[in-house]
């Protein structure tokens, strides 16, 4: 048997191409510019990317805002409950300030996220389910708006998902969400 690593015979280059490759090529093509389209739009349309408003704070800034979010907040042994539906998170090598938090089912809240010194991930997941995982970077000099709502009572856990450091791994927060 020929090898498929041999050339094949004659002037292959140029010959033309088949009727029904180029059906496909279009279908392909055409196909292609579906799926770029979807995902163009769905960003505006549908609801699963997280969008704010991003502002501009040096880190410093942002770390009074915490520190003032935290001085309103009530303390409970679980975590600080947000005085309204702003919550207030800073990363910092290798923590997250303003959590634990002590947040209700069902309730909207407008979750404030920045930095203190350099890029963190801001990962969400329910006790164990791997499968459902919400990622957001965390950038230094911006503060990010998100708003979010959780139905489901329970721990959720937090962690960094950008390495920023020796301790990165041990960087881990949480947050209750209660009835
Ligand atoms: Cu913060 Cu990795």
């Amino acid at each position: 048997m020929r090898s498929p690593l041999d050339s094949p015979d004659g002037d292959w280059w140029s010959e033309k191409v088949n009727r029904r490759e180029t059906i496909w090529l279009g279908i392909s093509g055409g196909w292609a510019a579906v799926l770029f389209g979807w995902m163009a739009g769905w960003t505006q349309l549908g609801d699963q990317n997280p969008t704010g408003p991003t502002e501009r704070v040096t880190p410093e800034d942002y770390r009074e805002k915490v520190a003032a979010y935290k001085e309103e907040a009530e303390e409970t042994d679980d975590g600080l409950v947000p005085p309204s539906e702003d919550v207030f998170v800073g990363a910092m090598r290798y923590g997250w300030d303003g959590l634990p938090a002590v947040l209700e089912a069902g309730e909207s809240y407008k979750f404030h996220i920045g930095s203190y010194d350099v890029q963190h991930g801001f990962s969400v997941r329910k006790g164990d389910t791997l499968s459902k995982q919400m990622s957001l970077q965390v950038l230094p000099e911006y503060e990010w708006v998100v708003e979010m709502e959780f139905d489901d009572p329970g721990t959720y856990h937090v962690v960094c998902n950008e390495f920023c450091g020796v301790g990165h791994r041990t960087m881990h927060g949480a947050f209750t969400v209660r009835e």
